[in-house]
């Protein structure tokens, strides 16, 4: 390690000037542990970590050398405040730059539409350039440095960062680590034989070695892409291409590999990105005789990345897309018996989950004991919670949370299935099944107001049933809003968007990807239109979540077992610190709960914050709630 002090400290003053290269080298001792410890576990027996190391270390100096003032300024402040991101202000959303407003430039002028919402984070969609053709949604990246030219340029990108910036948001984009477009220079080069490139990805001779990994390889695309490997008639091998026949999986057991991708991030971040969502992460470590998801080698290679991109660029996040079991998704933001930084933030896939499912039976036992067992994010990362994303909806409940909770795990996975596509008698939802076959535990495509029984309201002209489906709508972003986390609406749930029908295409998630509809955009402040109704519903919410600090993401979530089998109820906060208490009705009937439960949650003189009926509702000791209401109460301030 002492090399790497060497003339280190001389290089990083030329580079960066005495005071940013104090800097930096403080941030080389707080990240040496975390970087020393994975280079050696990943590559320590293939090659020489203390070289690599000081590569990193190296190319780490040039990003920074290379960052821009306004950005090492947004650095500084982050790195003084680590959980600048766990704000209660901090509200997200998605949408695709197209989609939402054709370039990235048009992105930049409908900032009202979001900062209205109460949004401070905006996840785009892929907007690096694509193959062409069919790629995956943008998920097949040809070139990492360039936009997609039909968004825009490499400039517009910043300059939207500048401007969102400006106006206090932050920008998120993807990052596709996994794999690269057949198309990509790296693949074509492998493709032509150059030596270096072709060990950039795992492309066999024969079947031999794929035949032996896909005895225990799951599907992922099973109808739209089966198969783990597919044969490439240039490479002359079968290529690892997890997803799509396009889409070849990089191989991470080789340094230069890692040197490469951490490059393409730094770049990134230095065009402004402040959050990196890092796509498939358990997928990117493969062996033999497992299913080559969530080894720990991925977990290495996500703190490694952590630590170099810290290193470079404090102020950017990384967002870890791991769609896995309920009892591992945590360990995506370190949580594993000994702690080490990881991701800062991943989606609460299980959250998401317990909510569609609490919403089909109208029972919350099941979310409550699922919710309430599971480990907290370890501070100072934190979930992004939400209810729905452009990917289906895969019923991630695990069999012993069913079982705790008297149900057989895969008859109700099936069920949850059934149910979302409208197969069952008491269904409100209009979901279609994402690959698969009806009557199998498959996942479902639909959008967020579809799947709560809008469509269904609308064409069956019944106004109880619309109100109940919005309402529907409204409590699941309440809980979204208030669970824990980074809060993500998915565009078009600010307007009720349904399915969409004209998404002719053999991948159905585009079902739920709808263009924006800017002419109903145009009812949003009627307040008698669905469009209307639905936008007031997160206007509010976003309103009330930014005003109670302990609805940030620090501030612990207790899920509280009432005994009541309707209602998901949880605490935000501590005792003494304006704590939050969130009582949920996940059933079309009325329920009530023991204002006593109130007391013993710690709250003396509860006091309404934000709730469906806009009062609390107490009659003879009970809180009432109206069917698929919600209530957010807190402690009367003194
Ligand atoms: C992630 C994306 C998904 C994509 C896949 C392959 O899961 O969310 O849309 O198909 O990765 O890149």
């Amino acid at each position: 390690m002492t090399s790497v002090a060497t003339g280190l400290p001389r290089r990083a003053r030329e580079r960066l000037g005495p005071e940013h290269a104090t800097e930096f080298l403080a941030r080389l001792t707080r990240i040496l542990p975390d970087a020393t410890r994975t280079l050696d576990a990943l590559y320590g027996s293939r090659t020489d970590a203390q070289a690599l190391l000081h590569t990193l270390v190296d190319d780490a100096l040039d990003h920074a050398a290379a960052r821009d003032p306004a950005l090492r300024r947004l650095d500084e402040a982050r790195e003084s405040d680590p959980g600048w991101f766990q704000d209660a202000r901090m509200i997200g959303y998605v949408c695709y730059a197209d989609r939402f407003a054709g370039t990235l430039t048009g992105v930049g002028e409908h900032l009202d539409h979001l900062a209205e919402l109460g949004v401070t984070y905006l996840h785009l969609m892929p907007l690096l350039q694509p193959r062409a053709g069919e790629s995956d949604g943008g998920y097949a990246v040809a070139d990492y440095d360039t936009v997609d030219p039909r968004l825009g340029t490499t400039a517009d990108l910043t300059a939207l960062a500048d401007k969102l910036h400006s106006r206090g948001m932050v920008l998120c984009i993807d990052m596709v680590l996994n794999h690269t477009a057949r198309e990509h220079e790296w693949a074509r080069e492998a493709a032509a034989g150059e030596p270096g490139k072709r060990a950039f990805y795992r492309i066999f001779p024969d079947r031999t070695e794929p035949d032996a990994f896909e005895q225990t390889l799951p599907e992922i695309f099973p109808a739209l892409a089966p198969g783990n490997f597919t044969y490439d008639v240039e490479a002359g091998g079968w290529v690892w291409t997890t997803f799509h026949d396009f889409q070849w999986d990089l191989d991470y057991s080789n340094p230069d590999v890692f040197r490469a991708m951490l490059a393409t991030m730094l770049r990134l971040a230095n065009r402004g990105v402040d959050v990196l969502r890092l796509d498939a992460v358990p997928f990117l470590w493969k062996r033999l005789g497992t299913d080559c998801q969530n080894q720990p080698e991925a977990h290495l290679l996500l703190q490694a990345f952590r630590a170099f991109t810290r290193l470079a660029a404090p102020g950017l996040l990384l967002k870890a897309e791991a769609m896995v079991e309920p009892e591992i998704l945590a360990t995506y933001l370190g949580a594993q018996d000994v702690y080490h930084p990881e991701c800062d933030l991943a989606y609460d896939n299980q959250l998401m989950v317990m909510l569609w499912s609490a919403m089909a039976t109208g029972d919350a036992r099941l979310a409550t004991q699922a919710l309430a067992r599971r480990p907290p994010a370890p501070d100072p990362a934190a979930w992004v919670t939400y209810v729905r994303c452009h990917d289906d909806i895969g019923w991630a409940v695990s069999d012993v949370d069913a079982l705790a909770a008297g149900m057989s795990g895969p008859e109700h996975r099936r069920w949850l299935s059934e149910f979302y596509t409208g197969s069952t008698p008491d269904s409100f939802a209009d979901g279609e099944v994402f690959q698969g076959h009806r009557g199998g535990a498959s996942p479902v495509s639909g959008t967020l107001a579809s799947l709560c029984g809008v469509g269904a309201a609308l064409a069956g002209e019944d106004d109880a049933a619309l109100r109940l489906a919005l309402r529907r709508l409204e409590t699941m972003y309440s809980v979204v809003f208030s669970f824990g986390g980074i809060p993500l609406i998915y565009m078009g749930d600010e307007l009720a968007m349904l399915n969409d029908r004209t998404a002719v295409h053999e991948d159905n998630r585009w079902l739920h990807r709808p263009p924006m509809d800017w002419v109903l955009a145009a009812y949003r402040h009627d307040a008698g239109s669905v469009p209307g109704r639905a936008h007031v519903a997160l206007r509010r919410l976003a309103i009330a979540r930014a005003s109670q600090p302990s609805l940030g993401s620090t501030a612990p979530t207790t899920v509280l077992d009432t005994g009541e089998p309707q209602l998901l109820v949880y605490l935000r906060g501590r005792p003494r610190e304006r704590p939050v208490l969130a009582v949920v009705n996940m059933s079309v009937a009325p329920a009530s709960m023991d204002t006593a439960t109130i007391g013993s949650a710690g709250i003396t003189t509860p006091v309404h914050l934000h709730s469906t009926t806009g009062s609390l509702d107490i009659t003879a000791g009970r809180l009432e709630l109206p069917g698929c209401g919600f209530c957010w109460l807190g402690e009367r301030p003194t």
